[in-house]
């Protein structure tokens, strides 16, 4: 029985959105509160299980490569001055089981292109694809990641993460279609990219959360440009879904678009208040101005 053991990160991406904070380091080294976005999508991709990290980068994204290596200066430095819990969290940014492959994708050619240049890492197993930009804050103990896993183990079939969104919106997403209306899990029986909420199949919007057997990258091959000029992962998806069975999973959590300012900023104030060390003085301070 296949395990997912690998996980694909697509980090090539320009991030304007945030320009000018992101003209000379990635949009995935954002902050939410002390930890960068890429980083919560690797505890997720580590608690599921999985142990070969495979990131897709592209120019000026030298800062993960070194986020997840060793530190030694700093290390050297804060061990002689004896700040032990700080390089405990130095040392703990990926645990020592957890490998981490780098490969470059020379040109943006759109997401299903980022996947297929992992291909060879991944071979024919099945595989999970985090979009960092998602940040997902779990409800109850299981991260999303590691829901899916159990709904792949069960299923042995891919998976993807969605959500109900507003039907303005779903420009803005992968929109499945399904076997019946609602349901945790259900049958994809289609998929389109950013239809307008006119022509949407429905209002189940895909997050950026896969786990996708081998087989998909046959299909990534044979790829046209889809919407934008791009290679479309989720064309790649339509067409899998010809030959195998895909799942849609209603994820339990909550998740944030930390590729938008608000949802950033949502984000932000969420995990703050949440956080151990300035989480109360945090809800202090917003209650105090009335928020
Ligand atoms: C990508 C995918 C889209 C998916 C979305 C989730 O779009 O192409 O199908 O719904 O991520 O965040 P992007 O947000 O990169 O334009």
């Amino acid at each position: 029985m296949k395990k997912v053991t690998k996980a694909v990160f697509p980090v090539a991406g320009l991030g304007s959105r945030f320009l000018p904070a992101t003209k000379a380091s990635p949009k995935e080294m954002m902050p939410i509160v002390d930890r960068p976005l890429i980083q919560y999508a690797v505890e997720e991709a580590v608690a599921a299980g999985v142990t070969d990290l495979v990131f897709i980068t592209g120019r000026s994204k030298r800062a993960i490569e070194d986020h997840f290596d060793k530190a030694y200066e700093l290390e050297t430095e804060l061990e002689m001055r004896g700040k032990m819990d700080l390089l405990k969290i130095v040392r703990d940014t990926v645990p020592s089981h957890v490998n981490c492959i780098y490969i470059r994708q020379a040109e943006a050619l759109g997401l299903g292109h980022a996947v297929l240049c992992a291909a060879p890492v991944v071979g024919e197993e099945p595989f999970a694809v985090l979009l960092a930009d998602d940040l997902l804050d779990p409800q109850g103990d299981l991260p999303v990641m590691r829901q899916m896993v159990d709904v792949y183990n069960y299923n042995r079939c891919s998976v993807l993460g969605v959500m109900n969104v507003d039907r303005e919106q779903t420009k803005n997403y992968g929109v499945v279609s399904t076997e019946r209306d609602s349901g945790e899990i259900q049958r994809v029986t289609g998929i389109v990219e950013k239809p307008k909420p006119e022509d949407a199949p429905s209002t189940q919007a895909v997050i950026g959360r896969y786990i996708l057997t081998g087989r998909i990258f046959d299909h990534l091959r044979q790829l046209k440009p889809g919407a934008g000029g791009e290679l479309q992962l989720t064309d790649a998806i339509a067409s899998l879904l010809q030959e195998e069975a895909v799942l849609a999973y209603q994820f339990k959590g909550v998740r944030y678009d930390c590729g938008s300012k608000l949802g950033y900023l949502q984000a932000t104030v969420e995990l703050g208040l949440k956080h151990p060390e300035v989480g109360a003085e945090f809800a202090a301070f917003l209650a105090s101005r009335g928020s």
